[in-house]
């Protein structure tokens, strides 16, 4: 049905008479001839239709609408002095059609297709048709490519691809489950999987060695820009490695993505541990595309007059005093703007937000003097402020400070506009915390199966739980986590322990993980990998805001599905089938 596709079209083939098939992406009809962009796959082409040359291909161009499916003969031309089009690859040439074939016609179009105000939801209903728009073609070449790539680099390093199962038992990645009632044993469930940890462990066990696959990954959480239920990790793992092997593996494939889609990056990437990063930059996935880091000053503070401050001061494990530069931040914001910011960091807890600006003639600000000279001085050296530059103080609880400066310091580099585009800033983030304690109750931070670190006592005797660090490391990306993973445990007697330390009893540690701890009495080998989020890497590639957009079809944040209308109800056979009833009619 073509000869060729719309972007091999050049002034090389002016003469040649030839065929080409696609879309019409606009018509204009200029006082009896009519013109035609013809789109296919990826490029437009000018079809003109002039009754001087065919009367027929004419009369049929006089119906054509936007949209229809047309499959067009004719000779190519060149287009003229003045009436190239720079911006068109086939921005030379026109056909002149001979004969065109009207192959489907549309109706009109719901949405203007390419117009980025439309209302999400109407897109999402028509979702095919935003998919026929340039970018998202654009889009999912970029993707396509990435895993090719991506399969060619990790097959390169001796990794295997390997399926595992989607309807599975839980997998203890921290979200909810989705789950799926089996018919053959009515009452019971299969899980879909949070991400594929357990079986490529497993795989290790098997002695495969090296593992990868484009995981299709499920997980019933609150969903924001970066995240949907359905996502794709590539995910790694490998045997008888350390974190050292791994984060090579990571960089290199990382590397080789990048670099084969056209951006040049480094092949190694900065490190910082998390405890660093959370207390320069309030948070575990630092972007690191501009400075603004925070310094602390809590010795300094603990000396004022202020007995706010001075409280706050003297707990230094449990609170913290955070100061952070703006430089030039005095001649950039007005007093009022200064103001204003302290009611932004309050959304997020703070008491309020101090602030010193640096002047010609010293320190100024409202805090000031509840300082003597000397801390006067020693906050102008810790914070090496120049004159014009202004500083923020936030006090009080660690968690809760740390959270909102880090808030603080993307807001500020935001309306600041100090973010680069077109910049990729890569950091490991290692030494995660092994637990967390969320209302008394202790967590794995990463997942139980994370190899902690162990004291210089070769154990788990820590004074605090919270002090516990484990091998495992997250890859950032511009300030979003990209990726993340560890060192597994490969040993039951560790595992063993870190299951006491989480509560979970042997009963329950056998009721759902037991196929693994099984496993690892049979010979499990020291391994280790990690998994990316493709739709994010995609995303940040692309230059979008939303995974939404990488995602052929994609959930809205209520998590459904526009064009399907999933989820849906079923009928009562069904439900029967699989021993379910409905208790009572959801709300709408
Ligand atoms: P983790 O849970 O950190 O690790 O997930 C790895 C990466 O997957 C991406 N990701 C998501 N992307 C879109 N939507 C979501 N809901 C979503 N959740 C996660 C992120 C994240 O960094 N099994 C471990 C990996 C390992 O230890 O090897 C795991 O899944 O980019």
């Amino acid at each position: 049905m073509r000869t060729h596709y719309c972007a091999e079209i050049t002034e090389e083939h002016i003469g040649q008479e030839i065929t080409v098939s696609g879309w019409v992406a606009s018509r204009r009809d200029h006082g009896g001839v009519i013109f035609i962009d013809l789109r296919d796959k990826d490029q437009v082409l000018q079809l003109v239709c002039d009754p001087a040359d065919n009367v027929e291909a004419h009369k049929q161009a006089e119906e054509i609408r936007d949209q229809f499916v047309l499959i067009a003969t004719g000779k190519v031309r060149a287009r003229g002095e003045g009436l190239e089009n720079p911006n068109l690859k086939t921005g030379k040439v026109e056909i002149v059609v001979d004969k065109i074939v009207i192959e489907n016609r549309s109706l009109p179009m719901p949405f203007d297709l390419g117009d980025d105000k439309v209302n999400e939801e109407i897109k999402l209903r028509y979702r095919y048709l935003e998919l026929r728009t340039q970018k998202s073609y654009d889009i999912f070449k970029l993707r396509s490519k990435v895993t090719m790539v991506a399969r060619n680099a990790l097959d390169e390093m001796g990794f295997l691809e390997v399926e595992t199962p989607i309807i599975t038992k839980s997998t203890p990645e921290g979200a909810r489950d989705y789950l799926v009632p089996s018919r053959v044993h009515g009452g019971e469930f299969y899980a879909l999987p949070q991400s594929p940890q357990l079986f490529k462990q497993l795989l290790m066990v098997a002695g495969f060695d090296r593992y990868f696959q484009i995981a299709k990954c499920f997980r019933d959480e609150d969903l924001r820009a970066d995240r949907q239920p359905e996502f794709t990790q590539i995910d790694v793992e490998m045997s008888f490695c350390d974190q050292e092997d791994v984060i090579a593996v990571a960089e290199k494939l990382i590397y080789e993505i990048f670099t084969k889609n056209g951006h040049n990056i480094p092949n190694k990437f900065n490190r910082i541990t998390h405890s660093e990063a959370m207390e320069k930059y309030g948070s575990d996935k630092p972007d690191m595309r501009y400075d603004l880091a925070m310094v602390d000053v809590i010795d300094i503070f603990e000396r004022c007059d202020n007995e706010i401050f001075s409280n706050v001061a003297k707990s230094p494990k449990r609170n913290r005093i955070k100061a952070l530069k703006v430089p030039q931040g005095d001649k950039i914001f007005s007093k009022r703007q200064m103001k204003g910011f302290e009611a932004y960091v309050r959304k997020f807890g703070a008491q309020g937000l101090g602030y010193f600006q640096m002047k010609e003639e010293g320190l100024k600000g409202p805090l000031t003097k509840f300082f003597t000279d000397e801390d006067i001085q020693a906050i102008i050296d810790r914070c090496e402020l120049e004159v014009g530059d202004a500083v923020f103080f936030g006090a009080g609880d660690k968690k809760v400070v740390l959270d909102y400066m880090g808030r603080f310091r993307i807001y500020l580099a935001e309306i600041m506009e100090i973010i680069p585009k077109d910049s990729f800033e890569f950091l490991w983030v290692v030494d995660f915390p092994m637990f967390e304690v969320a209302e008394g109750k202790v967590k794995a931070l990463h997942h139980p199966f994370t190899m902690p670190k162990l004291s210089d006592k070769g154990s788990l005797d820590f004074d605090d739980i919270e002090e516990v660090e484990s091998i495992a490391y997250d890859i950032v990306l511009n300030g979003t986590e990209l990726g993340g993973g560890s060192i597994r445990i490969h040993k039951e007697s560790i595992q063993a322990e870190i299951f006491k330390l989480l509560g979970i009893d042997e009963e329950e540690a056998e009721e759902k993980f037991g196929f693994l701890l099984d496993a690892l009495k049979f010979g499990a080998p020291p391994h280790g990998g990690f998994a990316m989020g493709l739709d994010r890497m995609i995303m940040l590639m692309a230059g979008t805001s939303s995974i939404r957009d990488v995602i052929a079809f994609p959930k809205t944040q209520k998590a459904q599905c526009l064009l399907t209308k999933a989820p849906s109800p079923v009928d009562n056979e069904q439900l029967k089938d699989l021993s379910l009833r409905i208790r009572q009619a959801p709300a709408t």
